[in-house]
């Protein structure tokens, strides 16, 4: 029970990568109060883990949202010591035909949520010493096509997390980011929508598969909340199989 005692807030926890880490952290002893626009999985989730896992109905881009899931675990679990920021939708478009509304989609369920529940968090944090996990992605890192606006905010969320390892580094609150590939329902429409794309994915994988939600990219979420990565602050975390970079 590596998270034994330890309270966590997940965002996007309802499916795919969120839902993982949900899992495996409770699987570790950990209680989590999980952040979702999808309440029928999320209250399928909650069941599963009656006492563990709590839902909170929550739009992570609606002003206030922050406040409120820190709230949240802060009454039902009576502390906080990780913040996972998973959640981030977005769109794709060659960079010419990028919009204004994509790059504002990105921006404000990806950025902007996690900036703001990482000040929201920071007060907590800083009494438990707790840790914080980003989520990047290969499309920033390599600068993929097609991938301007969330490229963008992937990489912008990366720049502020080594900012805060930095400042927070006194506090000893901890700040790490995680790039994965996991076989999710974000990636499965991508793929479905995308002819052709799955094969060209996964032959830059030397592993040649995808991750687990839970089992590849939950557990490493769980070594980066755990006591074992005490020393790790700002670092980024290639969890992607390998994956083979175009630059
Ligand atoms: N899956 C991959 O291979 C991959 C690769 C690179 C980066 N990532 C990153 O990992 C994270 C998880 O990815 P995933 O594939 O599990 O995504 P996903 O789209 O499968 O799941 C995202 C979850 O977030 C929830 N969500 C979306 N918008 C929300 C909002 N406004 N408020 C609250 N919840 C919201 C969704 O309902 C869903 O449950 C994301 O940050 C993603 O960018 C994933």
């Amino acid at each position: 029970m590596r998270l034994d005692g330890r309270v966590a807030i997940v965002t996007g926890g309802a499916g795919g990568i969120g839902r993982g880490i949900v899992r495996a952290f409770t699987d570790e002893g950990a209680s989590v109060v999980f952040a979702d626009i999808n309440a029928e999985a999320g209250r399928a989730l909650e069941q599963e883990l009656p006492g563990r896992a709590k839902y909170v109905d929550i739009d992570i881009a609606q002003a206030g949202s922050a406040e409120k899931i820190c709230a949240a675990a802060i009454e039902t679990f009576g502390a906080l010591h990780i913040l996972v920021n998973n959640a981030h939708a977005s769109r794709q478009a060659p960079l010419v035909d990028t919009t204004q509304e994509m790059f504002d989609l990105s921006f404000d369920t990806g950025f902007y949520p996690t900036v703001r529940l990482m000040q929201a968090a920071y007060p907590h944090l800083r009494e438990t010493a707790g840790t914080v996990i980003n989520f990047a992605s290969g499309a920033g890192i390599e600068g993929q096509a097609t991938q301007a606006s969330y490229a963008a905010a992937k990489e912008a969320i990366r720049a502020v997390s080594r900012v805060a390892a930095n400042e927070w580094a006194a506090d000893n609150i901890t700040v790490n980011v995680i790039s994965p590939l996991a076989l999710t329902e974000g990636v499965r429409a991508y793929i479905e929508a995308n002819p052709g794309v799955e094969d060209a994915m996964l032959s830059r994988v030397p592993l040649r598969r995808f991750g687990d939600p839970q089992q590849d990219i939950g557990r490493v979420a769980v070594f980066l909340a755990s006591a074992d990565a005490d020393y790790m602050t700002g670092q980024t975390l290639m969890v992607d199989g390998g994956t083979q970079k175009l630059r």
